[in-house]
């Protein structure tokens, strides 16, 4: 991955808009509905797009959508890349780099995940306030064009404090309770033990997935600032006594639909700028 391919990619897509999104959406398992609320949406596969890799999973649809959401220039990514699908770090973080190009300066990252903090219940949403790189790898590997970022980012406010609070203030209005805590970033794609879980919880994890990670350190790499919210589609491995399945990820995430839709809009409507 370097700045030429990412320019190309860009240039690919701006040449088939007529906008410049501010505001790029990651939507994670199950939550790719939310680019269907997108109007005069443009539709880009990224199999289309140049240096773009695939996705393979289920719950992920493969696309670009790009419109106007909530009276804001956004482009939606309906399905991400996973590291464990086989994808190095740099092409599962691609795309936050286009985003960078094509003018994004807000990042919602969004995913489905299991709860750690015994506190949480499945459909609740989780305002994301810091990570644990869990991965054993890093997007920034490697040599370091200083055009796309520093050689040492800092990454203590990864989840910008102002959009937290944002979020918290959103949830109020729309009297919707939702948790905050710590995500926890594993490769997947094997669900966790119960041994893990309880290890994850002494180091200071609420939750755990297999994504979001990669993209939050590139976008913080980039001078992106982040939003990151989590779907707590099941409680992780070891708590309640029940194997967990994709399926049940799926059906969680499709219940707190109408939340999840109507949370994200009103964090876009007042969005500070
Ligand atoms: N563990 C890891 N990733 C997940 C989970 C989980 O329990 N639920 C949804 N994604």
């Amino acid at each position: 991955m370097n700045l030429t391919q990412v320019k190309e990619a860009a240039q690919f897509i701006q040449q088939n808009i007529n906008l410049e999104p501010s505001v790029g959406l990651i939507l994670g398992s199950g939550l790719g509905v939310l680019a269907e609320e997108i109007q005069n949406p443009t539709t880009i596969s990224y199999t289309d797009i140049p240096h773009f890799p695939e996705s393979t999973v289920s719950g992920h649809k493969g696309q670009l959508v790009l419109g106007e959401l909530e009276g804001r220039q956004v482009i939606a990514m309906q399905g991400r890349f996973h590291y464990y699908e086989g994808y190095d770090m740099k092409q599962v973080t691609f795309p936050v780099r286009v985003m960078k190009e094509l003018g994004v300066e807000t990042l919602f990252v969004t995913n489905a995940a299991g709860g750690i903090n015994e506190s949480f219940q499945p459909g609740n949403l989780m305002v994301i306030t810091d990570h644990i790189n869990n991965m054993g790898d890093s997007p920034l590997i490697g040599s370091n064009d200083n055009e796309m970022g520093p050689r040492f980012p800092d990454m203590s406010e990864a989840y910008d404090r102002d959009l937290i609070k944002h979020a918290k203030q959103s949830a109020d209005r729309l009297d919707l309770k939702v948790q905050e805590g710590v995500y926890v970033g594993n490769t997947g794609p094997a669900y966790e033990t119960g041994a893990e879980v309880r290890m994850l919880r002494t180091l200071g994890g609420d939750a755990v997935g297999m994504s979001t990670v990669p993209e939050v350190m590139v976008a913080n790499h980039a001078g992106i600032r982040v939003l990151g919210i989590s779907c707590i589609s099941n409680m992780a491995a070891g708590i309640l006594d029940q194997p967990l399945t994709h399926d049940e990820v799926i059906e969680t995430t499709a219940q707190v639909r109408e939340d999840f839709l109507g949370f994200v809009k009103e964090m876009l409507k007042t969005l500070p700028v």
